[in-house]
């Protein structure tokens, strides 16, 4: 584990730990990119990945980024709250011959913005906003950073969804882990990106997860 951190970081290494990272390069070495990512990088690559910059907040092992890379994106910056991915993301990178095209900084909030993140033609974040509490912050950051394209998934607000993260939530409260999960307004996060100069372009189902993308206006 790198060292840690600050106490808003620090709330992220143990549930984002090496164990964590293990079993999603296991699945990534074995099958290659989820559904959802899958979608992801799809939505990236109609839009333009060709020479495209890519900025990923809460990248984990960077699997969507080496897809791109692979597709011509010519550089991606990665941001982690939690460090425990880092010797798994870099073996990824240095297998695939990437490593020069990325760059990935761990513990820089791009909510709190307190360090220089280079502005990029796409920004991505999945499975992101369901762990962040400031979902609206975060959106309003990342578009900000965006000449072109924001991505995002985030889960359905459902009932069940919401007592699941609920009584996950309920667990590590128990067990003294300072991280919990959110279940925010679809509509409210959208309206973020709007506010922020970014028309939605339709929203898509893969699995527990709904992708929305969003284009500057
Ligand atoms: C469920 S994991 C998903 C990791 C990866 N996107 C994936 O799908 O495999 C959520 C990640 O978001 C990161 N995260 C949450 N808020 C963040 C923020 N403000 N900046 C950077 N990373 C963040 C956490 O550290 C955690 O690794």
């Amino acid at each position: 584990m790198d060292e840690c951190c600050s106490p808003g970081q620090s709330r992220y290494y143990e549930p984002f730990d090496a164990r964590f990272a293990r079993r999603l390069d296991r699945r990534y070495r074995r099958t290659g990119l989820t559904g959802p990512e899958r979608r992801i990088a799809e939505r990236i690559e109609s839009d333009g990945v060709e020479g495209a910059s890519v900025l990923e907040v809460g990248g984990g092992i960077g699997a969507i980024q080496l897809e791109l890379l692979r597709h011509g994106a010519s550089n991606t910056t990665n941001l982690e709250m939690s460090g425990a991915y880092e010797a798994t993301a870099r073996a990824l990178l240095d297998e695939a011959g990437l490593t020069a095209r990325v760059r990935r900084l761990v513990g820089v909030d791009l909510a709190t913005a307190d360090r220089d993140v280079p502005i990029a033609d796409h920004v991505v974040l999945h499975r992101v906003v369901c762990c962040y509490p400031d979902a609206l912050a975060l959106l309003a950051a990342s578009a900000a950073h965006a000449r072109r394209t924001v991505v995002f998934s985030h889960p359905a607000r459902t009932w069940p969804r919401r007592a699941l993260v609920g009584a996950a939530n309920a667990m590590m409260r128990l067990r003294g882990m300072a991280y919990r999960g959110y279940v925010h307004s679809p509509e409210a996060m959208y309206e973020a990106l709007r506010s922020a100069g970014f028309a939605l372009d339709g929203i898509v189902r893969a699995g527990p997860w709904r992708i929305a993308t969003a284009h500057r206006a």
